[in-house]
């Protein structure tokens, strides 16, 4: 798969071992900054994923901040992207199949680099299911018409 990532200053010290690890998976990885740890903004990072995860130019995205809780909220105001922000890989794998999540994020404050590599891993294994989740989906979609997004 094609994978966009991103963080801030904080998930930015996990970032390259998540990134190896995607890579070690045979994943094709673009990482959109930040390029050191100088203080910044969760905002701007989570943007540049979203939008190109959300215009197709990558299959998924991954995000992390401290908590996974900025970067998310962020990428669920982009059109098209259904994030979940998860500290364990159960709602990580379920997130894909019912909720056909784009984008996963994380917190690198609250889950250690092998822990955050199994939710990764179940999350990238795990497929959408579609069926009676689909129609919840599109009333996700209907939501972002309604506001305007
Ligand atoms: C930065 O201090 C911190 O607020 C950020 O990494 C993230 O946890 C926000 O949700």
């Amino acid at each position: 798969m094609k994978i966009a990532i991103g963080s801030d200053h904080v998930g930015f010290e996990m970032k390259p071992a998540i990134k190896e690890y995607l890579e070690e998976l045979g994943h094709e990885v673009e990482d959109y900054g930040p390029y050191t740890d100088e203080r910044t903004d969760y905002p701007i990072f989570s943007k540049k994923v979203s939008e190109e995860v959300a215009a197709g130019n990558y299959d998924r995205g991954i995000l992390l901040c401290g908590t996974g809780i900025g970067i998310s909220i962020t990428a669920n105001k982009v059109r098209g992207i259904r994030a979940v922000v998860c500290s364990e890989p159960y709602s990580a794998k379920l997130s894909r199949e019912h909720n056909n999540t784009n984008i996963l994020a994380f917190g690198s404050r609250v889950v250690g680099t092998e822990l955050a590599k199994m939710i990764v891993k179940e999350w990238l294994d795990a497929e959408y299911e579609g069926g009676r989740h689909q129609r919840r989906i599109d009333m996700i979609s209907e939501i972002e018409k309604e506001n305007g997004r």
